[in-house]
């Protein structure tokens, strides 16, 4: 069920975003040891979605197209790393605000509240807090996946069965397998 969810907020409103070649490019780039970029971004995606999703049944609204479009975008400042940050603390600190810059590229209608969602997706590493609940949850779904990667345990949990209409997302369980 929940998995039905995410793909169809995927497609309503994330498909330019994935459909991307900078998306494409992060489902090639390795990220917290055994995971992608791409991967652990679709993760961040799914529990955020999954979150509004339960928020919904005690009748908490959410902004899901924000919640989508940040979660989707996140990560993607991250691309090129060693050619952008000097080092890993570099990297933590920085890869928000240039999230935001590729963002603002593939959708130049991006939300303040999706722009917000990725420039404080690291607090508390960034000092800037999220104000919404939208970002709060897109942060808090992070941290649990980044945990999750680096254990490697949870593998497409919320996307097992679904089919997506990207080409950068086909053989994504082939891809996610990353050994060095
Ligand atoms: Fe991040
Ligand atoms: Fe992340």
């Amino acid at each position: 069920m929940a998995g039905k969810v995410v793909t169809s907020y995927l497609n309503k409103y994330g498909k330019n975003i994935v459909d991307s070649p900078e998306f494409e490019q992060a489902m090639n780039q390795r990220h917290h040891l055994r995971s992608s970029v791409g991967m652990h971004t679709m993760r961040v995606v799914a529990a955020s979605v999954w979150i509004c999703y339960l928020l919904k049944k005690i009748h908490v609204h959410t902004d899901s197209e924000s919640v989508v479009k940040g979660a989707l975008c996140h990560d993607l400042g991250i691309l090129d790393r060693d050619d952008k940050f000097d080092n890993n603390k570099e990297c933590y600190r920085e890869h928000p605000v240039e999230s935001v810059e590729v963002a603002k590229k593939l959708l130049p209608d991006l939300s303040e509240k999706s722009e917000e969602i990725i420039r404080t997706h690291m607090w508390p590493v960034t000092s800037e807090l999220p104000t919404c609940r939208e970002g709060v949850i897109v942060s808090l779904a992070d941290k649990v996946v980044a945990v999750r990667d680096f254990l490697s345990f949870g593998e497409s949990r919320f996307t097992d069965g679904e089919s997506y209409s990207a080409p950068a997302l086909q053989g994504m369980e082939n891809r996610n397998r990353y050994s060095a």
